[in-house]
């Protein structure tokens, strides 16, 4: 699967690990979390390397729309209600201030990366009230939001809350550029952490690497136990379209009411994307199909440039998960759950992770701790995921390898390695998808994506 950003950044080669070492921060994953967090700690004085089980920038960051924005949907409004204004003001400053670190580091080291300030706008075609709410409760956090009814968009809108000062960039870019000053090792996958010792498979040898602190940037943590990150989120997917000869869009646009799609300019495409599903569940066709059905509607000059998927970790209570992986493990952090906004998530968890291991004070960023209490807002929805995940479990069907039409028409697949659910057959990417908590395959079974850590044997 090629991105626009895959398509027209060529990422650098690292060297992958041929011997044991010792470093004072072991960074797992080079996507946008993992690379940022060692490039925050590479001036402290502290040896820092990542391990990157593939090679950098090839996992959820190579599939994002890249726009950098402290509006994430609604959520202010909830923030407010579930949390109070407190918590919710530690959320907003915290992403606003990844704008101005992203728009810093990008100047600093003249990265060109295609960086342009634009406005973002959250708009419904349906209930302006909601937005008007929302709009209210980030002005109260002291965000730079307005209500609009104006956008550019090729249909009309109930209306829009518009932030202004936020940014959009080549993500693939950016990272080659930050990545090239750090130290990282590629092909080399993390298997096991036990204590300060990480067993990682280097060029088909085991080795082991001591370090004083251990970051998991790895998108979904692959550690189940503890931490249990698989029963407080499950994935979600969704679809988009580089479309060229579309009108060019100044904002980024993002749609709160379900179904709806979202926008951004890039160049001389418009990325357009949306049907976002909870990952495996069963798909009525192709999702492109249904997507690029919908962009003609609106541009009927348009052209598929480029197509392409990517899901994210979705927490019950909204939040990611950034700060110690569990009480257990001082030493081990965790940095996922970034909801589709990990641009900002990322710097975000950088920011925080980078400050925690320097002994620095965090509490600003408290609101991100993985092991906090949600019990109001998360309880619903990780009773229903747990609910979902027992009947994917419970009414395993077995397995006859009879192609993918009929597993299609019969509704189930093989079984995924992680803790066994029934996978489901995604006829868009032609991917086995994980209805519990998102790992994806290929037809043929290869692993794509986690928190499985090993490829489908019964294909
Ligand atoms: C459709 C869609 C659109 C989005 N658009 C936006 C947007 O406009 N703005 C925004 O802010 N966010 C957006 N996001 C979210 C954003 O793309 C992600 O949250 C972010 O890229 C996650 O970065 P990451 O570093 O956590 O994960 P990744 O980029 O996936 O990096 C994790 C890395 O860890 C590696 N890894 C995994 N296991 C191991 C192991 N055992 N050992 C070593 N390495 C390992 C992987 O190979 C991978 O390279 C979007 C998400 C989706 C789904
Ligand atoms: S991803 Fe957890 S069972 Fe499949």
């Amino acid at each position: 699967m090629e991105s626009i950003w895959t398509k027209t950044c060529r990422m650098p080669a690292f060297p992958s690990l041929t011997s044991g070492i010792e470093v004072d921060v072991a960074v797992v994953g080079g996507g946008m979390a993992g690379i940022l967090t060692a490039y925050l700690l590479r001036d402290s004085g502290l040896s820092v390397a990542v391990f990157e089980k593939d090679e950098i920038g090839k996992g959820a960051t190579a599939f994002t729309t890249a726009k950098i924005t402290s509006q994430h949907g609604l959520i202010y409004a909830k923030l407010i209600k579930d949390l109070g204004r407190e918590k919710a003001r530690q959320y907003a400053a915290a992403q606003q201030k990844a704008i101005s670190y992203y728009r810093n580091i990008i100047q600093q080291e003249h990265i060109s990366c295609h960086l342009e300030e634009a406005a973002s706008y959250l708009y419904s075609t349906t209930d302006a009230e909601q937005l008007k709410r929302e709009e209210e409760s980030a002005v109260a956090l002291g965000l730079p939001a307005s209500f609009t009814r104006r956008t550019e968009l090729p249909f009309p809108v109930a209306g829009a809350v518009r932030f202004d000062h936020q940014a959009q960039f080549h993500p693939l870019k950016f990272l080659r550029a930050v990545a090239s000053q750090l130290t990282v090792y590629e092909h080399a996958e993390v298997i096991r952490i036990h204590g300060h010792k990480i067993d990682i498979c280097s060029g088909g040898e085991l080795h082991t690497v001591r370090a004083g602190h251990i970051v998991i940037a790895t998108h979904y943590p692959f550690v189940n136990v503890p931490g249990f990150y698989f029963l407080r989120q499950h994935q979600e997917l969704s679809y988009l379209l580089a479309l060229d000869s579309a009108a060019a869009l100044s904002g980024m646009y993002y749609c709160c009411d379900p179904g709806g799609y979202t926008f951004r300019s890039f160049g001389r495409f418009t990325i357009f994307g949306g049907l976002g599903h909870r990952s495996g569940k069963l798909h009525p066709g192709d999702g492109y199909r249904r997507l690029w059905h919908h962009a003609r509607r609106m541009y009927p000059r348009a052209a598929v440039a480029a197509h392409w998927s990517n899901e994210d970790a979705m927490p019950h209570d909204r939040i990611p998960f950034i700060g110690p992986f569990s009480i257990w493990t001082p030493h081990l952090y965790v940095a996922t759950g970034f909801r589709k906004w990990g641009m900002t998530g990322a710097m975000t968890a950088a920011l925080a992770l980078s400050d925690r291991i320097l002994g620095r004070n965090t509490d600003h960023f408290d609101i991100y701790i993985p092991q906090r209490l949600s019990l109001c807002s998360a309880m619903g929805p990780f009773l229903a995921d747990a609910g979902r995940t027992a009947v994917h479990l419970l009414l395993q069907k077995p397995f006859v390898p009879y192609g993918k039409k009929r597993c299609v028409e019969k509704g189930f697949g093989p079984t995924c390695t992680h803790l066994g659910c029934t996978l489901s057959y995604n006829p868009a990417d032609h991917t086995w998808d994980c209805p519990c908590h998102g790992s994806r395959f290929t037809e043929n079974g290869k692993l794509l994506s986690g928190p499985a850590r090993r490829s489908l044997k019964d294909i």
